[in-house]
């Protein structure tokens, strides 16, 4: 992970899904680089424990328990942190969460959770901190889209759909922003070793057909996507806006 510096000095950073895998990757990168950030998800004990290790290391973090598919939570949240900070500066849109079966054995209450997750809640979270941003003619949202925002996977119906529309929301967002140094992007990663992929880690024969489709011959890491979200969360970035960039070790170039 990078060292300490203070690129992001001042500003206030929400990341969604942070108490544990990419979302508590990136978390901790902008803190290294001078944030306040605020971290949210489902359940608090993680949110808490992840947010110490940041004080611990000499960051500014919060931790404030939301679920992003409840309009009535997200709209708290956002209240909360205008309270807390006045603002928001950077908003990390990573909650997510996946569902792995053939079409017909879907029920509609799985289809729509990975929707309401993956899409819906970004689009709230996006409605309600756009004003806490907007006015300061800087402003950085970051969507984790995925692999499966530009190719698929059988099994993937929902989350593979939820990924492409979290793309197409990124692109219309971005134009809406662009002209208020508000910049929106998506961060498409390969496979990393988090939870959300213990079905696949768990499985030996699953896991290498994997890594075998990998052309670099390996998972990526946490700390690979967190420097990358650091980047474009940074001033130098603001040039880059309604793009995607794809982290993949090669697995979309075949
Ligand atoms: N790992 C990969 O290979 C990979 C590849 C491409 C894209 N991505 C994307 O990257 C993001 C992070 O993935 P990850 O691998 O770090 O997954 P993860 O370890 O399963 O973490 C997902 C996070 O989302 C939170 N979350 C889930 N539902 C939520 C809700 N309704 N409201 C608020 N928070 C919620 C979870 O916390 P709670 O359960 O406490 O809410 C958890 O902290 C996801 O959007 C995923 O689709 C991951």
């Amino acid at each position: 992970m990078a060292s300490h510096t203070a690129e992001l000095a001042g500003r206030v950073a929400v990341i969604t899904g942070a108490g544990r895998g990419l979302g508590r990757a990136i978390a901790t990168a902008l803190a290294k680089a001078g944030a306040t950030v605020v971290l949210t998800g489902r359940h608090a004990a993680p949110l808490e424990a992840a947010a110490e290790a940041i004080r611990a290391d000499g960051g500014q973090a919060g931790a404030l328990a939301c679920d992003v598919t409840c309009e009535e939570a997200v709209r708290a949240l956002a209240e909360t942190v205008r309270g807390w900070h006045g603002r928001t500066d950077i908003l990390i849109n990573n909650a997510g969460i996946n569902v792995r079966k053939p079409v017909t054995e879907f029920t509609l209450a799985e289809w729509r959770s990975v929707l309401d997750t993956n899409l819906t809640g970004a689009f709230l979270m996006c409605r309600e901190f756009v004003p806490l941003m907007r006015g300061r003619g800087y402003g950085r949202i970051l969507n984790l889209t995925s692999i499966m925002s530009h190719v698929a996977l059988p099994g993937r119906t929902a989350y593979a759909a939820s990924k492409a529309g979290l793309l197409g929301l990124t692109r219309a967002l971005a134009l809406e922003l662009a002209a208020e140094g508000i910049t929106v992007n998506g961060i498409s990663p390969g496979p990393i070793a988090t939870e959300m992929n213990r079905p696949i880690l768990e499985n030996p024969e699953l896991s290498a057909q994997f890594t075998a489709r990998l052309p670099v011959g390996r998972w990526g890491t946490e700390a690979e996507v967190a420097r990358l979200a650091l980047y474009l969360c940074s001033p130098e970035a603001g040039f880059i806006t309604g793009t995607d960039i794809v982290a993949d070790g090669g697995w979309t170039a075949q």
